[in-house]
């Protein structure tokens, strides 16, 4: 077999074989084929697209580019959750102590960040002491005793991705549906799980910008989730603004502990309780949509969802104190405010540049190895259909840095107003099961 053939054979829009695509996937894995075919092959696919089955097939030959993990040490059905990724998303710091409060086993396993802010285990990490290297045998105690673990991916999980991921990310292929859906679901599926719940991000700060395309991502990716044994089910929610009110990492902890404690912001609280009602439907502990969520609102109410996530900060390291002293996370030197200057209500709010803002500020990394700033980030004070004035805070950002006029335009550019109020639109636009 030849890569130079099936380059072509796919640019023509033909089928490969489940024969071909492991060839690919293994002589990628093995540096046996270079990156400039690949990128050949991924612009091929980006036009012709692939068949559902060539989607599966190419799932799983990532899936077995390295370790598998194998989790059935852990009792109970184990239901992971995964976002295709947006700005100010911090539902993972949520539902992993609301869903494990109930019963539901959560080995979760995260990437670092690389972009707007950290990922789920460099917001962790503002929190003093927490660990994320945790021993196999640590992570599958864990979940056994407390019915939750989070740690850092460990490095041969679906190299193919990683090394596909990274090409893909400077040959302008990332945004391809089958190549989003394989590479989300390859890493799922090596993790071990026994269910998914994805959550699918559509609007200014997502990678899918229409309700259409993100429907065909979740319906490829539940397909592939079904058809490889892992009960699969995507919520599709909206990313046309920022999630919450915080976007960073310190300042993410904070807004988390407040929606534990029943006092988030609305849409952050409506898609994490999504989330983590599907959790708890997928792990059998409840029947239906409507008693999973009304028994996790009360899990919130009674102070059990917060004492969890204190157990879990507890449990891996951390100082729980931050939990109920917020103020003890890092702080930054400088917060700046961005005033309206004009009156009307917010129109939109780039999620994109909000992100891009935070990240100046400190708070991502533009490439692999920079270091976070935990204390960065950007507080949002005024949001999609809020009324302003001449001189009301639309939001502050905070900074260690001497230098953050680029992340000011940013967020001067990110906001629009209008006379006329706009339209609330729904938190949670659709569900695949
Ligand atoms: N997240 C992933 O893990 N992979 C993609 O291709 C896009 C988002």
């Amino acid at each position: 077999m030849r890569m130079i053939d099936l380059i072509h054979k796919k640019r023509e829009g033909e089928s490969l074989t489940k024969e071909e695509i492991d060839f690919i996937i293994q002589g990628y894995t093995r540096d046996e084929i270079p990156d400039y075919q690949m990128a050949a092959f991924t612009m091929a696919v980006f036009y012709q697209g692939m068949s559902r089955r060539e989607i599966a097939d190419f799932t799983n030959a990532m899936v077995h580019s390295g370790e598998t993990i194998d989790l059935s040490a852990i009792e109970g059905i184990k239901v992971d959750k995964h976002s295709t990724g947006g700005v100010g998303d911090k539902v993972s710091l949520i539902i992993i102590p609301l869903v494990a409060a109930v019963g539901v086993p959560v080995a979760k396993m995260s990437g670092r960040g690389l972009g707007h802010t950290g990922g789920t285990i460099d917001k962790l990490e503002a929190i003093e002491g927490f660990r994320v290297e945790l021993s196999r045998e640590e992570f599958i105690n864990h979940v056994n005793n407390y019915k939750m673990a989070i740690a850092g991916q460990t490095a041969n999980l679906a190299p193919a991705d990683k090394k596909l991921y990274a090409l893909r990310d400077v040959t302008a292929t990332v945004d391809s549906i089958p190549l989003i859906a394989s590479s989300v679901m390859s890493k799922k599926i090596a993790a071990g799980a026994d269910a998914i719940v994805l959550d699918v991000k559509v609007g200014s700060g997502a990678f899918m910008k229409s309700l259409g395309e993100a429907k065909e991502l979740a319906e490829t990716m539940v397909e592939i989730g079904n058809s490889l044994n892992r009960k699969t089910i995507a919520i599709i929610t909206d990313m046309s603004q920022p999630l919450g009110r915080e976007i960073g990492n310190a300042n993410e902890v904070r807004e988390a502990i407040e929606v534990l404690r029943g006092q988030g912001a609305k849409d952050l609280t409506a898609v994490a309780l999504s989330i983590a009602s599907y959790m708890t439907i997928l792990g059998g502990i409840y029947e239906d949509f409507d008693t999973a969520h009304e028994e996790l609102v009360k899990v919130i109410q009674s102070g059990q969802a917060i004492e969890k996530l204190k157990q879990l900060v507890s449990i891996q390291g951390g100082n729980p104190e931050v939990i109920d002293h917020p103020e003890k996370l890092p702080q930054a030197k400088h917060h700046i405010e961005v005033k309206a200057w004009e009156s009307g209500f917010v129109a939109s709010i780039d999620a994109e540049s909000v992100g891009t803002a935070a990240m100046l500020l400190g708070a991502g990394r533009q490439k692999k190895g920079d270091t976070i700033d935990h204390a960065a980030g950007i507080t949002l004070y005024k949001k999609i259909g809020d009324e302003v004035n001449p001189d009301d805070t639309l939001c502050v950002l905070h900074t260690n840095l001497e230098n953050y006029d680029q992340a000011v335009q940013l967020i001067n550019k990110a906001y629009t107003f209008s006379n006329k109020k706009p339209k609330p639109k729904d938190f949670i636009l659709d569900v695949i099961a």
